[in-house]
């Protein structure tokens, strides 16, 4: 039995089980995706859906009218706009097609614009997309439509397109709004023009705002992130996300623009992550799994409470569908039984969309092992604890082995990280920011690739 810590020596941690792990959006995380499971997976895991059962879509957006130097997202920089333009033709083109290859119009219980920056298309545009969409499928009345804005987009015109597809929430970047450390990753965006956006995005109506905030970037001090973080209360966005910076230059080549001695050390990061929690929590907001806050009536918070939060690509989410269906370059769909990416680069993308093929390209099917370790890791991620009767309840006799397993990880856990309390396995408090490390222990393709990760906090 392990002693009770109401402290954690991280360092020690993230040398025994590795500082880089997934973020755990997916298990299998995308990186064991294969050739193998493309297109003819796609329509057979299609196949599998019915009229009744709500979807999630998402929509990807790989364009932006400026390049972010830290930033990890599959976008492109475009001056022009009529490439922009062509890909919404093509996003057009691969709604219908998807429509008609199924059969059937799916109801739509959440729909999310992705990117890139959503911001960047115009009005008349998102038009032709929600068109696209609500041919395509049938709407709920109560579905949530979120859409990711880069403020300095955002002009009356793209409020009318906004109001077009009917958004209830935005999603806006910040990052920091210290000025020097906007110079280091080249987003000039001030705290007034922030402000004025949230201000008209209040007025044309808009119900929940949330804002990304990000430690661990180049020259961001304690006191700026400080700075930043009681500019961001004082804005009273509904959610904030708080990421840590992930620097990844062998992936993303335009983050060598960012100097590695400017970036803070791992025991910054992980006392600025600290801070910033703390100081949301203090400003009224509830912790939410291992990066978001939200105000107590925010649907998030009401998920989190209730035990049904949910985790997807696009990170956490209040919207119970089990499928989603991504279109558009680099996007992912999720069914009950594997993924599927679309192809990633625009180009080849559109291509495909062009010659009326799907855009499937790789994806993953999933084993009945994968199956019962996607649910711990999504449990563990979401509520920090794993339900083991719940898990006996849904699995049958078939998480008998994940059970003994979860028992025997608690009982050889050098560090404390988590504890069982009757049928509850459950990562301590002071562990939380280690829940990616934990979630890890339920990982069996782990060790399997070559992939790489960001740090753990
Ligand atoms: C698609 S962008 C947000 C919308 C819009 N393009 C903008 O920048 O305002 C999504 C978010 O991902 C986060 N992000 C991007 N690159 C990241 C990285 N390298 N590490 C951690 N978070 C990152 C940022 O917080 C960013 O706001
Ligand atoms: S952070 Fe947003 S605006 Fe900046 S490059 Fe990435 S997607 Fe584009």
């Amino acid at each position: 039995m392990t002693a009770f810590r109401t402290t954690i020596d991280h360092r020690a941690v993230l040398a025994r089980y590795g500082a880089e792990v997934p973020r755990y959006t997916s298990y299998p995380t995308a990186p064991h995706f294969s050739q193998g499971v493309g297109r003819a997976s796609w329509a057979e895991l299609c196949r599998g859906l019915g009229p009744a059962e709500p979807v999630s879509v998402y929509l990807h957006i790989p364009f932006c009218d400026r390049l972010c130097w830290f930033c990890g997202c599959h976008t492109k920089q475009t001056r022009r706009y009529d490439p922009v333009e062509a890909y919404v033709g093509s996003l057009v083109q691969e709604i219908a097609a998807f429509r008609r290859r199924l059969g059937f119009p799916p109801r739509l219980g959440a729909l999310h614009l992705g990117g890139g920056s959503p911001s960047f298309v115009r009005a008349d545009d998102v038009k032709r997309l929600s068109e696209a969409l609500h041919a395509a499928f049938d709407f709920a009345a109560d579905a949530e439509i979120s859409v990711e804005i880069d403020p300095s987009d955002v002009t009356d015109e793209t409020l009318a397109g906004l109001r077009a597809l009917e958004v209830t929430r935005v999603s806006i970047g910040v990052q920091d709004f210290d000025p020097a450390v906007q110079t280091a990753i080249n987003r000039p965006q001030s705290f007034e023009q922030t402000r004025d956006v949230i201000a008209k995005l209040r007025a044309s109506g808009l119900v929940s705002i949330n804002i990304d905030v990000l430690y661990g970037l180049p020259l961001q001090t304690p006191e700026r992130l400080d700075a930043t973080v009681d500019k961001v209360v004082a804005l009273r966005p509904e959610r904030v996300a708080l990421f840590g910076y992930a620097h990844v230059p062998h992936v993303k080549k335009h983050q060598t623009m960012i100097r590695e001695e400017d970036l803070p050390g791992p025991e910054a990061r992980l006392a600025d992550a600290a801070r910033a929690s703390e100081a949301f929590r203090g400003a009224g907001y509830e912790a939410i799994g291992i990066d978001h806050f939200a105000l107590h009536g925010d649907r998030l918070a009401k998920a989190a409470r209730a035990g049904t939060l949910r985790r997807n690509f696009q990170g956490y989410t209040a919207d119970p569908c089990d499928t989603l269906i991504g279109f558009g370059a680099s996007a992912i769909s999720s069914f009950a039984g594997g993924y599927v990416q679309n192809t990633v680069p625009t180009g080849l993308y559109q291509g495909r969309v062009a010659a009326g093929e799907p855009a499937a390209e790789r994806g993953y099917r999933l084993t009945p092992d994968d199956v019962v370790r996607a649910h711990m890791i999504e449990r563990l991620m979401c509520d920090f604890a794993l339900d083991l009767d719940a898990l006996s309840a849904r699995f049958g006799s078939a998480a008998e082995p994940y059970v003994r397993e979860a028992l025997r990880l608690a009982a050889s856990d050098p560090d404390g990280l988590v504890k069982v309390d009757g049928r509850r396995f459950a990562i301590r408090p002071a562990a939380r920011s280690l829940a990616r490390t934990v979630a890890s222990w339920f990982d069996a393709h782990l060790q399997s690739g070559a992939a790489r990760y960001s740090k753990a906090v």
